[in-house]
């Protein structure tokens, strides 16, 4: 897919590699970037005037369906929904200040919105020849770590989701796509990780497996995970533990 006039749907547009896939879009593509910081969407929205922002918590439900309908009556055809936003709570289980209230807001916010946008967009996907639906997922979904319980489960089900919906759409002009990233300098990550990719670079990597249809991209070190899970899995899953 050529990225130059495309309509786009972004969850998470306003930090990390969302913001970045924002700033390396937005000048050729009608964007439309969903978060929830306001202050960021304002001043994305001075710094690019044809840029479409909308303010939705994605953990919950009935937010997302209302921006479903908003974006369903505001547009006639889509090109690319890009999942990006995601919550990661770090916390252990077995920790003494450990919140259950995170428990459904990352499952809403990680998968639940995902299935719904993907759902909810669907009819203005199917309205254009090559539509692409992109998972932004990671190297957990493949082998999780002890902390990050939750995050993990939330992509491996991504990882499965994305599977099953391409099924579905194999007979569509709707392509699933994931890009399975390695650990990358945002905030999520703050003041954890080594080695960290830039965000700049994850996000122009997401862009490339977009350009070239790649159903599985597997990002940075996460080829390395990929193999090593194939020759030496308990390896791969040992090592992953504490990532
Ligand atoms: N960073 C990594 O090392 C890494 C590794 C593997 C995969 N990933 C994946 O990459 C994607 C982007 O992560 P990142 O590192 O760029 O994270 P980030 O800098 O923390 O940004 C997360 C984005 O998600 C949005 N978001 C979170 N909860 C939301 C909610 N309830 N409603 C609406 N928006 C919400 C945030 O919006 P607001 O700022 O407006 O709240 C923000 O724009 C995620 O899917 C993450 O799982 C990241």
């Amino acid at each position: 897919m050529i990225l130059t006039n495309k309509r786009i749907v972004i969850t998470g547009g306003t930090s990390g590699i969302g913001l970045e896939i924002v700033h390396q879009l937005a000048i050729d593509n009608k964007l439309i970037v969903v978060g929830r910081n306001t202050k960021v969407l304002q001043s994305l929205n001075v710094q690019y005037p044809m840029l479409e922002t909308h303010c939705c918590d994605l953990s919950c439900p009935s937010d997302v369906s209302a921006l479903v309908q908003c974006l369903l009556q505001k547009h006639r055809s889509l090109d690319v929904l890009i999942n990006n936003a995601a919550m990661q709570y770090s916390k252990k289980m077995t920790d003494q200040d450990y919140d259950p209230a995170a428990i459904s807001t990352e499952i809403n916010t990680n998968l639940t919105a995902v299935c719904l946008l993907s759902h909810g967009l669907l009819p203005l996907l199917q309205r254009v020849e090559k539509a692409v639906v992109l998972n932004v997922n990671s190297g957990l979904a493949l082998a999780p770590k002890a902390s990050s319980a939750v995050y993990c489960a939330t992509k491996a089900a991504i990882n499965s989701f994305s599977q099953s919906l391409n099924h579905q759409l194999k007979d569509s002009h709707v392509a699933v796509l994931q890009a399975f990233m390695p650990v990358v300098d945002t905030p999520m990550t703050e003041g954890r990780g080594s080695n960290k990719i830039s965000s700049h670079f994850a996000a122009q990597s997401l862009l490339t497996g977009i350009r070239e249809s790649v159903i599985e991209h597997d990002i940075g070190k996460v080829k390395l995970l990929r193999w090593l899970l194939r020759i030496v899995p308990s390896v791969a899953k040992r090592i992953m533990v504490n990532a």
